[in-house]
């Protein structure tokens, strides 16, 4: 009776387990994943706005075919973290827009390259995101056009500083800035300034040819005279620095409403003080337009700024003179008098950077982690923006280290056989040096540290 009663419990066990294992079976075959169901809406979201037609990544990923075709490179630069182009370091720290897959993201793609690519039901596969083309931040308030270039099919880079002057009705407060680039296949990058004009000196803001061909106008001074962005009396404006930027797939910067914000004269000017457009293989042109976004009438905190290194308020410790055949390091050091609160970083070198790290040590010493970049990338230089505020108490002193490859094993060595290079007054030709480290801050207020910078 005892025996009969054990058998009964075992054979409800056994019923149990292999139901068990049954479902289990199920859900690993669940698990295994599709494109349909996994990977489409992974290629969507991290690889798809710059790998699409008219966009600057000559693949397109914008179905099946094209992504299971090129299922290997995908797996390559997506495990070396070449793709997307995201430099920070995200094990150190975090910021806004971060396009990083997840570790759970990377294994699905892993193991659907592993399974050979299978489709799953071609049914579900989820309908292209629809892009933008034009403003990613929505209808601006005023929409500017920069001069039309010209661009010769002789497969050369072109580097161009150039004035977009402009009126409005009024003095208005701005919150944010965008260029959006007409030709995206040559547009590679923007970095642009606001100019303030003191209008006693300045009859004209329109004035000048308004572009000037870097290569061909020796000086900055000759360069600004030529576009009309110096004063009557050949002094210099204000520039409010790095207002107006574009890289490819990049959103262009936006605080919530209340934070940030720049003053607009009525008349004024911005300055594409570096517009690169690369090199093309036909003749061809590009109509780019900056849109302006006015502030809600609510008081705003107006964004400060400071800059290291390279023309910056701290100096480069050895001087920035980089040996030929060497990996060499520096340090800037700045120490800060009152608390702030850290919006955006942006570390900024040339071709031979190879890491770049800064962080905070504070009057106890610790540290504060503000961005590392274990391999510099020339081509993406973002803005990074802290998920919330983080504040610096005052005492603190942010340090900021940049390691310089000047060996021929640097593939980006502008120099064969490689030569001493130095920051030559903050000269902007890749082939000098530079090492900067652009900080956008707030003084502290109290609750800063819980205030999110997300949009
Ligand atoms: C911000 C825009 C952007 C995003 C997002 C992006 N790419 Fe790219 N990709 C580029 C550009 C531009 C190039 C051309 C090469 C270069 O300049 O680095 C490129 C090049 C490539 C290449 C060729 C690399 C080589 O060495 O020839 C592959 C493969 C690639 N991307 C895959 C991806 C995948 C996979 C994703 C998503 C996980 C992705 N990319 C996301 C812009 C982007």
């Amino acid at each position: 009776m005892v025996a009969k009663q054990f058998n009964i419990s075992w054979m409800l066990i056994m019923v149990f387990f292999y139901t068990f294992l049954l479902l289990l079976a199920c859900t690993d075959d669940a698990k295994q994943p599709t494109y349909a169901k996994d990977i489409a809406p992974i290629i969507y979201k991290y690889c798809t706005p710059c790998h699409r037609p008219t966009q600057p990544g000559h693949y397109n990923f914008t179905n099946y075919q094209q992504v299971a075709s090129n299922a290997e490179k995908i797996l390559y630069v997506v495990r070396n973290n070449q793709m997307p182009p995201w430099p920070a370091d995200a094990d150190y720290t975090h910021f806004v827009n971060e396009q990083v897959l997840s570790r759970d993201e990377k294994k699905l793609l892993e193991t659907w390259v592993s399974l050979k690519c299978p489709m799953g039901d071609s049914s579900k596969i989820p309908p292209l995101p629809t892009f933008g083309n034009g403003s990613m931040l929505g209808e601006p308030d005023k929409r500017i056009a920069v001069k039309p270039i010209a661009l010769e099919g002789n497969f050369r880079d072109r580097f161009l500083l150039i004035k977009v002057p402009y009126e409005l009705a009024n003095d208005t407060l701005i919150r944010a800035v965008e260029f959006v680039p007409g030709n995206t296949r040559v547009v590679h990058h923007v970095n642009g300034d606001m100019v303030r004009f003191d209008f006693d000196k300045k009859q004209n803001v329109f004035d000048g040819e308004w572009v000037s061909d870097m290569k061909l106008d020796s000086t900055i001074q000759m360069a600004y005279k030529k576009i009309g962005v110096l004063h009557d009396d050949e002094s210099y404006p204000t520039l409010i620095k790095s207002i107006v930027n574009y890289l490819p797939g990049v959103i262009a910067q936006q605080y919530p409403d209340g934070i940030g914000g720049w003053k607009a004269n009525k008349k004024n000017a911005f300055l594409l003080a570096d517009l690169h457009y690369g090199p093309s293989e036909i003749n061809t042109w590009d109509s780019s337009y900056i849109n302006i976004f006015f502030a809600k009438n609510i008081p705003y905190r107006p964004l400060k700024e400071f800059q290291m290194g390279t023309l910056g308020v701290s100096k480069i410790e050895p001087a920035l003179i980089i040996p030929p055949d060497k990996i060499t390091s520096y340090t800037s050091k700045y120490t800060i008098d009152k608390d702030i609160s850290i919006l955006t970083v942006n570390p900024h070198m040339h071709l031979l950077g190879k890491s770049f790290k800064a962080y905070a040590l504070t009057p106890q010493q610790d540290t504060i982690r503000l961005i590392h970049i274990p391999r510099w990338d020339f081509n993406w230089q973002f803005f990074y923006t802290f998920k919330k505020m983080l504040k610096i108490p005052a005492g603190s002193t942010i340090v900021v280290e940049g390691v310089f490859d000047n060996t021929s094993n640097n593939p980006f060595n502008p120099h064969h056989p490689p030569r001493e290079v130095r920051d030559n007054n903050g000269s902007m030709r890749t082939t000098d040096e530079m090492f900067q480290f652009i900080v956008t801050y707030l003084p502290y207020e109290t609750g800063d540290e819980n205030r999110s910078l997300a949009r």
